[in-house]
């Protein structure tokens, strides 16, 4: 091989098919376990009905690895609009003229095995498309994506539970030993990547921020500590709240995350069909960033910015480089992190010891998607990269940075230098919060 070639194309050709293969099997397990009359009703306003985001995956794989790689004609191209996310806010989606859940199925599974097809033969070199296989990683994060969003759905949903209930999250064993913070020294250090090949556009390029030293909590912020704020009449009280949030909070008589119910003198919250009292030490869930930046200003702290969060989680302050993950470069096993829906819930605050930054912060990665102080913006030198509507028109101050990836999110969409993004007022998503402050220059 020689030092052009980049990485084996037998290697990388592989690890696309396992990527894809794994999705697919996901989605398949999403789908397969609700009746046709659940695919095609929409379970709430917020979302897709189900069999919309099944074709769309494969619409979106067709566009991008048959036509765009493939250089093939389109299958059915009078789909094309129906399936396309600009055209149709999600609201509309189930009044659309969409493929019934049999021809959706055929259609993705047709899609797919001309990919496999593709994959095995393409090069994997000479434009930035094919270069180490990015549209396949780029396919299989989509459809991890939109496996994400089928779960939102599948908890906003009424009625039983569809899903089979997964062995438990490992326990946190030493987390009453833990320091509740830690400081992060003041100076440069590298934030986003330029060299992980299947990193997004808004990931790029690689640049250096200077950070002034901040604490960031050990652990995430738990259904315990926030049930403090709520009982201590935190969405009471406009002291604690952004103007916009403390209007969401009255004009939605919001009063604990969502889906908690008072039952009696404590709380409940259904997940999944299935209703149990709030574990005090789960790491909050559902809640949106106007209650995480309240709680926050509650405890006399704030949000970490998105620079400080990827700080923490990547620099490691005996090299000075940033790692690919906060417990070094190796990609993530169930020893690292609560990913790809294995547990279906976050694992208690303190759990993954051998997931830890060199700091000794934890649960950065997996668990809970976890609200940052920032506004989602270009990183300086950004390129669109496909395609514009994936990051850069969703840029400005609308949209509030999201790191780390919840319990939901697979391996292949989720790094260090991972970003997500969403609208403050939103609760359905798997996010909850860590909180940090400012330190003094020593
Ligand atoms: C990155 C999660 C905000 O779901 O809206 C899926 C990902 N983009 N299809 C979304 C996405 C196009 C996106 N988020
Ligand atoms: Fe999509």
């Amino acid at each position: 091989m020689t030092t052009t070639a980049g990485p084996d194309p037998e290697r990388l050709r592989s690890r696309a098919v396992a990527a894809l293969t794994t999705a697919r099997e996901r989605t398949a397990a999403l789908t397969d376990c609700v009746d046709e009359r659940e695919l095609t009703s929409q379970h709430s306003p917020l979302m897709s009905p189900l069999v919309w985001d099944l074709a769309h995956i494969g619409n979106q794989e067709e566009l991008w690895l048959l036509r765009a790689v493939g250089g093939r004609d389109a299958l059915r191209p009078e789909i094309d609009s129906v399936y396309d996310a600009f055209q149709h806010p999600r609201a509309e989606r189930p009044a659309l003229p969409l493929l019934p859940p049999a021809e959706a199925r055929t259609y993705v599974a047709d899609v797919r095995g001309r990919v496999l097809d593709l994959l095995s033969t393409a090069p994997l070199h000479g434009t930035p498309l094919v270069t180490a296989a990015f549209a396949f990683g780029m396919i299989a994060q989509h459809e991890q994506q939109h496996d994400e969003t089928m779960l939102i759905t599948h908890q906003l949903r009424q009625g039983p539970a569809a899903l089979a209930a997964p062995e438990p999250p490992p326990a946190a064993p030493d987390a009453g030993l833990l320091p509740p913070e830690v400081r992060v020294e003041g100076g440069p250090f590298t934030m986003g990547t330029s060299t992980e090949p299947w990193a997004l556009d808004n990931e790029r390029p690689a640049h250096i921020r200077v950070v002034p030293p901040f604490f960031i909590d050990t652990l995430p912020v738990s259904n315990g500590a926030y049930l403090r704020f709520v009982e201590d009449g935190g969405y009471e009280d406009r002291r604690w709240w952004h103007p916009e949030g403390w209007e969401q909070v009255r004009a939605h008589r919001l009063r604990a995350p969502l889906f908690w119910r008072r039952e009696g003198t404590g709380w409940v919250r259904r997940r999944f069909g299935t209703v149990e009292p709030v574990p005090p030490d789960e790491p909050v869930l559902h809640v949106g960033w106007y209650e995480a930046a309240a709680y926050a200003a509650w405890a006399g702290r704030r949000l970490p910015t998105e620079e400080e969060w990827e700080k923490a989680a990547r620099h490691d302050p005996a090299s000075g480089r940033s790692r690919r993950y906060p417990w070094g470069d190796a990609d993530p096993t169930p020893e690292h992190a609560n990913l790809g829906q294995r547990h279906l819930r976050p694992a208690p605050v303190g759990a993954y010891a051998a997931g830890a930054s060199p700091l000794g912060v934890r649960q950065l990665i997996g668990d809970v998607w976890e609200w940052t102080a920032s506004d989602f913006l270009p990183y300086p030198g950004f390129r669109a990269f496909p395609y514009r509507e994936y990051s850069e028109v969703f840029f400005g101050p609308a949209y509030k940075v999201l790191r780390g990836g919840s319990f939901a999110v697979d391996p292949v969409a989720c790094r260090g230098t991972f970003r997500n993004w969403d609208l403050p007022v939103r609760r359905q998503i798997f996010a909850g919060f860590r909180t940090a402050r400012d330190a003094e220059p020593f």
